[in-house]
């Protein structure tokens, strides 16, 4: 089903302390019905403390930044898929550009991921995006078709409601220049048509998020696209005013 959905992604940042006082004020500071669904992605060792928050309040649901492709086994220093869900866990973001870049993750391995994630019950926020480059050489398209062709092959569609997908081009993240609401809106509605012809009508209900230098001041202009759902949310995730006012950007 489509929904209006912000995701924080802290990515590398707070700690025990300090990630723990960033949920307390956002669950201070969050409308008793908030006007879409939150969600944060805190780093994995606040996954205890952030699911005993979170569930005692109800409002904002947990993710994390990644999962394991197995459900167990000899992989020092991983985290599988069902571990997170015994935590609570609703979403997964997966196929993030970091992972791409410096974890060397590629478009199969995400998929096999998502698969483990589906599998335990959790939703996925699946990201793709173009390089700075690719958009400046006219291929952006190009690129996002095949990270989605790559993806979705044989995609199994009775999982399709546990999918959101989120366009973040690269070059967008983290450098405090936004795509504008145009190029944002004609990817996104690329990125729905192509869901509704490849998997099937029903998945032109996924709720397509957009990344990438998202801040309250830009957000509202960016929701109010026909097909963008929401945000996945880096820096300004870690503040929770700023956090807080994108959430009521509908
Ligand atoms: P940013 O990051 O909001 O800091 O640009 C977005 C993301 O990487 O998900």
């Amino acid at each position: 089903m489509r929904k209006n959905i912000v995701a924080g992604n802290w990515k590398m940042n707070t700690d025990r302390h300090s990630g723990a006082t960033l949920i307390v004020n956002l669950l201070n500071g969050l409308p008793q019905e908030p006007k879409c669904t939150v969600i944060v992605a805190p780093p994995f060792p606040l996954l205890g403390t952030a699911a005993d928050l979170l569930s005692r309040d109800g409002r904002v649901l947990l993710g994390t930044q990644d999962c394991h492709h197995e459900a167990s086994g000899a992989f020092t220093g991983e985290v599988a898929a069902p571990m997170l869900a015994s935590y609570s866990v609703s979403h997964v973001i997966l196929g993030h550009s970091e992972r791409r870049q410096f974890f060397n993750e590629d478009d199969g391995l995400i998929r096999r991921k998502m698969e483990a994630a589906m599998r335990c019950g959790m939703s996925v926020i699946w990201c793709c995006g173009e390089q700075l480059a690719d958009r400046d050489a006219g291929h952006h398209m190009d690129v996002v078709e095949r990270q989605l062709s790559v993806a979705f092959a044989g995609f199994n569609t009775v999982h399709l409601d546990r999918l959101t997908v989120a366009y973040e081009p690269v070059w967008a993240i983290g450098t405090g220049r936004t795509a504008t609401p145009e190029q944002a809106q004609e990817m996104h509605a690329f990125i729905r048509q192509w869901l509704r012809s490849n998997l099937a009508p029903a998945a032109a209900d996924t709720s397509i998020l957009y990344g990438g230098s998202v801040k309250a001041s830009n957000a509202r202009e960016l929701f109010a696209q026909p097909d963008i759902d929401g945000g996945l949310i880096g820096g300004a995730s870690l503040k929770a005013d700023e956090f807080l006012a994108i959430c009521s950007g509908f």
